[in-house]
């Protein structure tokens, strides 16, 4: 399918919005995507249509359901290179994929003297759950700094891994910076010390094509709000053995074997950790989102890129603008600091110019304290913004810096 940007964001009703009597220009991508018309669609569809609870009704409308929530989870795993769905969890997001893991895989595999090792750039939701699952089992959580350019250092990464490493965590891209972490040799390296690591893909799944086989993790994190699909699911695939032998997250409904009060027995994944009613319009939703992103995937990072190199290129040009990660592998995100301005100021402004960005620290907060800086302003695209759009973006900003000059 030929790519055209104009056409494409036809498929967005929210792109032709306005915003402060200018037209939209949407630039948090990395915070949320937009959905097309398809997803949205598809939920409305749901709902007027499909609606029934899933594995449990021997009526057509439940049998419809099942067979929709299911084939979503053959979408996701097309989506990640997979040949069987069996390891893809629906889970609420990356966040609640992450803590699943923290919870479960933590609580039964970390014991005090453990090496938990994450890099600098992590987010929150890939720290936090880290340090409480440390603090319970006595393990300890080291963090592999960041080089000045906003790449995680390699050489400390080497150094840090020891027989000691039980778990690596790390984003496969960051959402503060837009670096694309070496995400497969990072795995090997873990793998060659016995780590089991997780990849937090929020960010990544949105950009480019990923596949899982290739990486060679055991975990791998993502959310269908970032990647053009609804708030509110997400997937967390883990390799179905190791998932298998693990506690369930959650008890309740659908993931159960037999319950007796004399004792009750689980599931294998996926079920064993999607207890209660799954959220399957969400889940249905999500994989029309995949499906319309993959058929324009490789065109669409081409695209991206493009407007990465444009953006890099106009924003460098404005005096006093400093950019905050300069990785050469990055995503079209773009994180920076105006002499004098701060960045909810650079923010605020931009708005009235209908430009959205996020500013702070992302979720980032030791990232923001390893860098010295208390948060940055943030532009991150997509593949339906435009190059008209990093124009508005540079001219808005370029008005903003004589405004604080
Ligand atoms: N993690 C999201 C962001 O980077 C919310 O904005």
């Amino acid at each position: 399918m030929a790519f055209d940007v104009a056409a494409l964001r036809q498929d967005f009703p929210i792109l032709g919005r306005s915003v402060h009597g200018r037209p939209l220009t949407y630039l948090d991508n990395a915070a949320t995507s937009q959905k097309p018309q398809v997803v949205i669609q598809a939920l409305t569809d749901y709902y007027t249509q499909g609606n029934a609870n899933v594995h449990r009704g021997v009526h057509l409308l439940s049998e419809e359901a099942t067979q929709a929530f299911e084939r979503s989870r053959e979408v996701v795993a097309r989506f990640l290179g997979l040949k069987e769905s069996r390891g893809c969890v629906f889970v609420r997001g990356a966040t609640e994929g992450i803590n699943l893991v923290a919870e479960t895989w933590g609580r039964t595999h970390l014991r005090a003297g453990d090496e938990i090792l994450l890099t600098a750039l992590e987010h929150h939701a890939n720290i936090v759950p880290w340090q409480v699952a440390a603090e319970r089992s006595g393990a300890k959580v080291v963090v592999v700094p960041v080089t000045p350019r906003g790449e995680v250092d390699l050489e400390a990464y080497r150094r840090l891994l020891s027989p000691r490493t039980k778990l690596v965590a790390f984003a496969h891209v960051s959402n503060a910076l837009g670096t694309v972490n070496p995400a497969a040799e990072m795995t090997r390296l873990a793998k060659a010390v016995g780590a089991t690591v997780l990849i937090d893909g929020c960010q990544a799944a949105a950009h480019f094509r990923v596949e899982l086989p290739a990486l060679g993790c055991d975990f791998y994190a993502f959310s269908g709000h970032k990647t053009f699909g609804p708030t509110g699911i997400g997937v967390l695939w883990g390799r179905p053995e190791i998932l298998d032998a693990l506690p369930p997250y959650q008890f309740g409904g659908d993931m159960i074997r037999k319950v007796d009060f004399d004792g009750t027995t689980f599931r294998e994944a996926p079920e064993r950790f999607e207890a209660g009613t799954p959220d399957i319009a969400g889940a249905i939703g999500l994989a029309v989102a995949l499906e319309y992103f993959m058929t324009r995937q490789a065109d669409a990072h081409a695209h991206e890129q493009k407007l990465l190199a444009a953006a890099t290129e106009r924003l460098l040009a404005i005096k006093g603008l400093r950019l905050v990660g300069e990785a050469p592998e990055k995503v079209a995100v773009i994180s920076f600091l105006i002499e004098g301005g701060h960045p909810h100021d650079i923010g605020t402004l931009l708005d009235a110019d209908g430009i959205a960005i996020r500013t702070g620290h992302h979720c980032c907060m030791p990232l923001m304290k390893h860098l010295g800086i208390p948060g940055t302003a943030r532009a991150s695209f997509a593949f339906y913004n435009t190059l008209e759009e990093v124009d508005r973006l540079a001219v808005s900003l370029e008005k903003i810096r004589k405004m604080m000059a």
